[in-house]
């Protein structure tokens, strides 16, 4: 795992785009793999920058994203795909159509798990897969326990999990308690990984993770099976 420890937010952000607009440069029609939450929302902006000075083009790019609320739908101002478009989506120059987040209002959340799971499967897997990280160290929603689910699949989120998603919501109550997420199999399978943390309260699953070890109980640790790995984290994060 290479680690590049950024001085604030800001900087991590500037990073982070850098990395994926080379991706897009490189290969104009890439699979980029998204997340939704706090911590890509800087990145994100830097990349609406690149993409309105006309440094990077979304014309060719499909997205897929890592997780969704279940059941959700997509209009629901909570659900990750309004987030998606809200945040990148709608500020860039993409094709919506080639823009894909598993289907929060599905009928059969399992259906839908195995039609999304095959589906990244059939385009090779993402060429750059974009992480943030849980306090408790979950990627996407896999969450510790003592097996975790390589492929796509639903879950119930965790307590801990609906606390920090409660800030979205009125209430911790109308937190959906299921999703729909990518494996870590699944996320295993992109060409290569950046994953950003930033704060104090990112500490902790960051050192579980560049321990170097693997282990269950932080998902997180299981991007050491993965040879491109590129974590992006503030001094904070990284010192505690
Ligand atoms: C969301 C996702 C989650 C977040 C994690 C950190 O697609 O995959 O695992 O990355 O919960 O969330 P923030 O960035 O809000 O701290």
């Amino acid at each position: 795992m290479k680690v590049l420890v950024c001085k604030d937010y800001k900087e991590m952000s500037v990073e982070g785009a850098k990395i994926v607009a080379e991706v897009m440069t490189k290969k104009p029609n890439a699979i980029l793999g998204l997340a939704t939450g706090s911590t890509p929302v800087g990145m994100y902006q830097e990349l609406i920058a690149l993409n309105k000075a006309g440094k990077i083009d979304f014309k060719d790019i499909t997205t897929v994203n890592l997780d969704e609320y279940y059941p959700i739908e997509p209009t629901n101002d909570q659900s990750y795909r309004y987030f998606m478009n809200d945040n990148l989506f709608n500020h860039v120059n993409i094709d919506k159509n080639k823009t894909f987040v598993p289907l929060g209002n599905a009928k059969d959340g399992e259906e839908e798990a195995k039609r999304y799971e095959a589906f990244v499967r059939s385009l090779g897997g993402a060429d750059i897969q974009v992480l943030g990280i849980g306090r408790n160290g979950h990627i996407a929603f896999n969450e510790p326990d003592t097996e975790l689910v390589p492929v796509t699949h639903v879950t119930g989120l965790t307590e801990d999990t609906i606390d920090a998603n409660a800030r979205f919501f009125a209430s911790a109550d109308e937190v959906p308690k299921q999703a729909l997420t990518m494996g870590m199999g699944t996320i295993l399978s992109a060409k290569k990984i950046i994953i950003l943390a930033n704060g104090k309260g990112k500490h902790d699953a960051v050192m579980k993770m560049l321990k170097g070890t693997v282990t269950t109980s932080c998902p997180a640790s299981f991007l050491n099976l993965h040879d491109d790995v590129t974590v992006l984290c503030d001094e904070d994060a990284y010192k505690g």
